[in-house]
């Protein structure tokens, strides 16, 4: 995935539409900080069907009509999260994973020993994933942990996929990728075509609506503090400056001592703030102190 800075422009539609392309990439940049590519701007068309459908539209200009009024700031930020790419799974890239089971997360453990306490935030949660990946790895492989205060917190813009994180159900696609056997018969209930996670590893799990870019962002320092921290494949979609923002905010979330996922191909946009660490074939990220 490229990195690189991307200057935020939202050109005039192509000659041959008469869909002001333009207009709808500029509302999702304002409400969720999403730029979109022109080349995608075929997106719009099924991503936004259902919510046309809903309000009784039939084509993409009467929603632009009806958004140029700004009369319904709810269907603003539901043009937004519909245009969100969702995709995730079970224990995606493996490797950070296998690193906190094996050297990271037996370290905090230590340092946490005083106040036994734990917290893991996974910003931009999607449909619950890497929330309860997280959590079937405590379970297993920490069960001192028990009668520790330990929460994962699940945070994401769109309303439906934090729906679907508090349902904890799953359908059988989902359930193949990424998820060993013996985790779907320990953690997960089979009901007909679907399963959902068992109440001891939803109750770890908190999930809740919230935009990482917005006026109010989803947790405040120094009331809220992190031992891990994912912020996995979402940076991609922000510009430079917006991941500048969100790193900077992120740092003071972060425990000392605390660690930093991104996703695989993924950078801080300012590295004077972070300490790469290279380790178990992945990268993490320690937040650097002030000397
Ligand atoms: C590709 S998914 C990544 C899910 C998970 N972190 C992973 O790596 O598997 C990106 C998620 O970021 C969310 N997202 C996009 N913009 C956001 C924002 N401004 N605030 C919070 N979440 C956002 C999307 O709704 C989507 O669920």
């Amino acid at each position: 995935m490229n990195m690189t800075a991307r200057p935020v422009s939202f050109a005039a539609p192509a000659a041959s539409s008469t869909v002001d392309y333009g207009f709808l990439r500029q509302l999702v940049y304002e409400q969720s900080q999403n730029v979109l590519d022109p080349s995608r701007d075929y997106l719009f068309e099924t991503r936004l069907a259902k919510l046309l459908r809903n309000h009784g539209l039939s084509h993409l200009e009467e929603l632009i009509q009806l958004l140029r009024l700004k009369r319904d700031p709810l269907l603003e930020r539901s043009v937004a999260e519909a245009m969100t790419i969702n995709e995730t799974s079970f224990f995606r890239d493996a490797r950070p994973f296998e690193l906190l089971r094996t050297d990271l997360l037996p370290k905090l453990i230590e340092n946490r020993r005083g106040v036994r306490s734990l917290r893991i935030w996974s910003a931009a949660c999607s449909t619950g994933q890497e929330a309860y990946s997280t959590g079937m790895l405590l379970l297993e492989h920490f069960p001192q942990l028990a009668s520790w205060n330990m929460r994962i917190e699940g945070t994401d813009i769109s309303g439906e996929v934090v729906r679907r994180c508090q349902s904890g159900t799953y359908q059988r696609i989902e359930m193949n990728r990424g998820l060993p056997a013996r985790h779907i018969v320990r953690f997960f209930d089979h009901h007909g075509e679907d399963w959902t996670v068992k109440p001891e590893l939803r109750k770890l799990c908190n999930f809740r609506q919230a935009n990482l870019c917005g006026i109010q962002p989803p947790f405040s320092p120094p009331m809220d503090r992190f031992d891990v921290i994912f912020l996995r494949n979402v940076m991609l979609y922000f510009s430079q400056e917006t991941r500048k923002k969100l790193l900077t905010h992120i740092h003071r979330l972060l425990a000392p001592d605390g660690v930093l996922f991104l996703g695989s191909s993924e950078q801080p946009a300012d590295a004077t703030l972070w300490v790469p660490v290279l380790a178990g074939g992945t990268c993490y990220f320690r937040p650097r102190q002030a000397s």
